[in-house]
């Protein structure tokens, strides 16, 4: 076993969180990397220029992250980084969504990310090093009509992020919440909103810059990281938007066909 520290990347299959892998495995940390889809997995393990582990597992299901958590204990090193950066979308109305997709969308971006930030923040604690990265989302900004628990599910991530980056302040423990706009990844085409306006209209970013970003950021001691100027402008702005404007705009950026499940 390696004594580089490890970093344990939630998500690691595609977009953003591959590209957080590379930007992490190159600052000399052994990577643990989890997602369902072995094959994108081992390719990645396969390419990165470090020690790299792979768990296969759907963290939407319970018994899933009860073996995640065994597997974490039985380590010979704890965890020194965890990225929370598993998530799933959704588009459309909210009384046309599937149970199962809002359901999912809970237990994955919330649920998972809550259980994984309670296994190992204690221990880095006790070490007073080493930290916690959740990928929200400029969505988590405001209220999100026609992405209404997407978007729920963010504002979470920010509001969780930022209350342990208060409790963990001087203990030499960071957290951050990586906050992006629109990024170019197969996110879209999952959550069924290729078609969307905002998807259209505002230019998305790399997987790579977004990355390149959240981990200059954490490792900064950044609360919160925005990359790009359009979405920093758009975050820095929101709390000074009506409610009367702000839900009709994005009622209409985030409109997609009816879904016919
Ligand atoms: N793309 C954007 O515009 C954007 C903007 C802001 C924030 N974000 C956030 O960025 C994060 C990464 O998304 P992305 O854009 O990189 O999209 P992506 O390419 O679709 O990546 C999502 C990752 O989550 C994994 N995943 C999905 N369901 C899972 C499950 N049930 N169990 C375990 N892993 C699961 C996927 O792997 P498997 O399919 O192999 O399981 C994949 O590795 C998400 O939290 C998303 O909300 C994205």
């Amino acid at each position: 076993m390696t004594d580089k520290p490890l970093a344990i990347i939630t998500g690691a299959s595609s977009g953003i969180g591959a590209a957080l892998a590379a930007e992490i495995a190159a600052d000399g940390y052994a990577l643990m990397l989890i997602a369902r889809r072995a094959d994108r997995l081992r390719a990645l393990a396969d390419s990165l220029p470090t020690d790299a582990q792979i768990f296969t597992a759907d963290l939407t299901e319970p018994g899933a992250l009860d073996a995640l958590s065994a597997i974490l204990a039985s380590l010979p090193r704890p965890p020194d980084v965890l990225v929370n950066n598993a998530g799933l979308g959704q588009g459309g109305a909210f009384a046309d969504a599937s149970r199962e997709r809002n359901l999912a969308m809970i237990d994955l971006n919330v649920r998972a990310l809550v259980d994984l930030s309670h296994l190992l923040l204690p221990q880095m604690l006790s070490r007073g090093s080493g930290g916690i990265l959740n990928v929200a989302s400029l969505a988590g900004y405001q209220a999100g009509p026609n992405a209404a628990v997407y978007a729920a599910t963010k504002a979470f991530v920010i509001s969780f992020s930022d209350a342990l980056y208060s409790e963990c302040a001087g203990t030499g423990v960071k957290v951050s919440a990586l906050c992006p706009g629109p990024v170019e990844t197969e996110f879209f085409d999952i959550a069924g909103t290729a078609s969307a306006a905002s998807h259209r209209l505002l230019r998305p970013l790399t997987a790579e810059r977004v990355a390149a970003a959240g981990w200059r950021g954490f490792k900064r001691g950044r609360r919160r990281v925005v990359p790009g100027l359009s979405a920093q402008l758009r975050a820095a702005t929101s709390w000074m938007t009506p409610a009367a404007l702000e839900l009709p705009v994005m009622k209409a950026l985030q409109k997609v066909p009816k879904r016919e499940d």
